[in-house]
């Protein structure tokens, strides 16, 4: 079963959303997987956003990122890396629409409270990197009430 990365990011861990974006994560059906609240730092930061590394806002990025705890998680089900995107929103909140987690919860690009891997790819290196030891390996008993 398909895989992602979610990080609630520091302004998410302060502004206390974090048991908010994990209930939408619980109610769509998906099944966590893993789940630790880390303060990472300067390198390890870079490291998640290397792709990003020529942007003009990687500095900016990483001081964000390392600016206090992030609570990273592994969310596991059917098409999770889209739909997790989807139920995310656009990166800029000002285009994330109503309903979304950055629509409904953020306002400046730059403080857009969640990560979610962009593809299954993707989602598979930052797995790797923020769980090395691998996502917690358990079936849940509502998966018959989740998919035919
Ligand atoms: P990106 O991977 O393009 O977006 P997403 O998080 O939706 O996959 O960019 C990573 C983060 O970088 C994004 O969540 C917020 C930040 N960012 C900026 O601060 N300014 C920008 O112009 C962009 C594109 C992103």
């Amino acid at each position: 079963m398909e895989q992602t990365f979610i990080m609630i990011k520091p302004d998410g861990v302060q502004r206390g959303l974090v048991g908010e974006i994990i209930g939408r994560f619980e109610k769509k059906g998906f099944t966590l997987k893993g789940l630790k609240l880390i303060t990472v730092d300067r390198p390890f930061a870079e490291k998640h956003y290397e792709d990003l590394s020529a942007k003009p806002f990687f500095n900016g990025l990483v001081d964000y990122i390392i600016s206090g705890p992030v609570v990273a998680m592994v969310w596991e089900g059917k098409n999770v890396v889209t739909t997790g995107r989807k139920i995310i929103g656009a990166t800029n909140p000002a285009e994330s629409a109503p309903g979304t987690i950055r629509g409904d919860f953020a306002i400046e690009i730059g403080r857009n409270v969640i990560h979610g891997s962009d593809a299954v790819e993707s989602a598979r290196k930052e797995i790797a990197l923020w769980f090395p030891d691998g996502p917690v390996s358990w079936s849940s008993s509502l998966h018959p009430w989740i998919y035919e």
